[in-house]
C-alpha cells in the first residue's frame, strides 16, 4: 500500500481523467461501429503522428519491439548481418536485432548524454571492421555491420549528425530507437534546422506502452520512416506479409495497432506538445532545486538538443543509498537501467563481452537514479524530492 503522501514514480490516472468523458466516447464509437482492427481511426492516427513527427509515413503496429523488429526488416537487415547499438538501453533494442536474425554488437554511450558516443562508433567501425568497398565487415562476426541503432534514451536524441556522417561512410542503415523521445528535438548542424525524433534514419521506432510520453492504454507502437517502400513492407509485416487479404507476399507477423489503441492515441496526441513542454518546465525546476548539491550530477542537456525528459536521471556514487532513503520518504524513484545489456544472464552465452568492456555504461548502471517525473507532478512535490535529495547530502557531506 502506498502512504497517502506518497509521490508515485508515475501518474497514469491524470491524463486519462484529464480526456475522460473523450475516452468513454470514443470507446463507445468504437463499441457501435464494430471496427476494430484497421479502418480510418487507425488512417487517422498515423497521418497524425507521422505530421507529428515530421515524416513522410508512419505505420501503427503491436508494440515498440515489434516497430524495431519490423523496421529493420523492412529497411532490409538481413539474417546474420551485424547491427550495432549501445549496451545502455533496455532489452527491446537487442531483441529486435536478434529476432530480425542479425546479429547485435555494442558500443559505448557518452557520460554527459548516457546515449551513443559517436567516437565509440568511429572507433568500432575503424578498428573491429575492416572496409570493404565501402561496407564494414566486423572482425569478430566476419559479417556485414548493414545497421545501427541509436537510441534516443530518456527522451533526448543521440548526436545524430555525427552517427548519420559515420553510418553513410560506411553504408550502414540508421534506425532510431525512438520509444522514449515523442517530441524530442535535435539540432542538425549539417541541415541548420530542427528536427524531430522519428524523422531523421531511414525508419525509426516508437513504443505506446502506457507509462511514455504518449503512451496507449494497452500495447502499441509504430514505425515511422520517409521510405514508401519501407512503410508498405512494414503494413504487410505487421499483417502477415499480406498485400491483400488472403494473398501473402512473405510470412509476417501479427503486429497489428487495433483501432481502439489508435484512436486512444489519436485522442492524446492532441496534447502531448502541451504534456512534453510541462516536463521540459518539471526538468527545469529539477534542475534548479537540486543546483549546486555535491555529489549529484544533473541531465545534461547539450544545446543541439530539446530533450522531452521521458525520464529525469541523476548520477551519484551513492545512489543505491539515496534509493533506499528516498523510498524510505514514500517518494518512488526507478533505475533505467541496472545492468547494462551486455552483462545481462540473457547474452552471457551467447555474446562474447565481459565485464569492463564498456565502462561507462557500466558505471552509469551503478550511478543512475529516475526521479518521479510526469507533466501532473506538483511544485509541492518536486520541493519534496529534491528537499529529501538535499537532507540525504547534507547527513552524509
Ligand atoms: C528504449 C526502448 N526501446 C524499446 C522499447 C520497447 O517498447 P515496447 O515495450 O512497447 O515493446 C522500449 C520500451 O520500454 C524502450 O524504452
Amino acid at each position: 500500500m502506498m502512504k497517502d503522501n506518497a509521490i508515485p514514480f508515475l501518474d497514469l490516472v491524470a491524463p486519462h481523467l484529464e480526456a475522460e468523458e473523450e475516452l468513454v466516447l470514443l470507446f463507445r464509437e468504437a463499441l457501435r461501429a464494430g471496427r476494430f482492427i484497421g479502418g480510418p481511426v487507425l488512417d487517422g492516427f498515423e497521418a497524425d503522428f507521422a505530421r507529428f513527427c515530421g515524416a513522410q509515413h508512419c505505420v501503427g503496429v503491436g508494440s515498440g519491439t515489434d516497430a524495431l523488429r519490423l523496421a529493420l526488416v523492412a529497411a532490409g537487415v538481413r539474417p546474420g548481418d551485424t547491427v550495432v547499438t549501445v549496451p545502455n538501453t533496455f532489452i527491446a533494442t537487442t531483441e529486435a536485432i536478434s529476432q530480425a536474425g542479425a546479429l547485435p554488437a555494442f558500443v559505448d554511450v557518452d557520460r554527459h548524454t548516457c546515449n551513443m558516443d559517436p567516437e565509440a562508433l568511429r572507433e568500432f567501425l575503424e578498428t573491429g571492421c575492416e572496409q570493404k568497398n565501402g561496407r564494414a565487415i566486423s572482425k569478430r562476426t566476419k559479417s556485414p555491420v548493414t545497421a545501427v541503432i541509436p537510441v534516443h534514451l530518456y527522451g533526448q536524441t543521440a548526436d545524430m549528425d555525427a552517427i548519420t556522417g559515420l553510418a553513410e561512410k560506411s553504408g550502414l542503415l540508421v534506425v532510431e530507437d525512438a520509444c522514449q523521445a515523442h517530441g524530442a528535438q535535435y539540432f542538425s548542424k549539417r541541415e541548420k534546422r530542427w528536427r524531430t525524433a522519428g524523422s531523421m534514419g531511414v525508419a525509426a521506432a516508437f513504443s505506446f506502452y502506457p507509462g511514455k510520453n504518449l503512451g496507449a492504454c494497452g500495447e502499441a507502437g509504430a514505425v515511422t520512416t520517409g521510405s514508401p517502400e519501407i512503410a508498405e513492407k512494414v503494413c504487410m509485416l505487421r499483417d502477415h506479409g499480406q498485400s491483400r487479404k488472403y494473398y501473402h507476399e512473405m510470412e509476417g507477423y501479427n503486429g497489428r495497432l487495433d483501432a481502439i489503441q489508435a484512436g486512444i492515441l489519436r485522442l492524446k496526441l492532441g496534447k502531448l506538445a502541451r504534456w512534453n513542454e510541462l516536463r521540459r518546465q518539471n526538468a527545469a525546476r529539477y534542475d534548479a532545486l537540486l543546483a549546486g548539491v555535491e555529489g549529484l550530477t544533473l541531465p545534461h542537456e547539450p544545446p543541439w538538443s530539446k530533450g522531452v525528459y521521458h525520464l529525469y536521471v541523476i548520477r551519484t556514487e551513492m545512489r543505491d543509498e539515496l534509493q533506499d532513503f528516498l523510498n524510505k520518504k514514500g517518494i518512488a524513484t526507478g533505475l533505467h537501467y541496472p545492468v547494462p545489456l551486455h552483462m545481462q544472464n540473457a547474452y552471457s552465452r551467447v555474446l562474447w563481452y565481459g565485464k569492463g568492456d564498456f565502462p561507462v555504461s557500466e558505471r552509469l548502471a551503478g550511478e543512475i537514479l529516475s526521479l518521479p517525473m510526469y507533466p501532473s507532478i506538483s511544485e509541492a512535490q518536486m520541493r519534496r524530492v529534491t528537499g529529501s535529495i538535499r537532507d540525504f547530502f547534507k547527513t552524509r557531506g
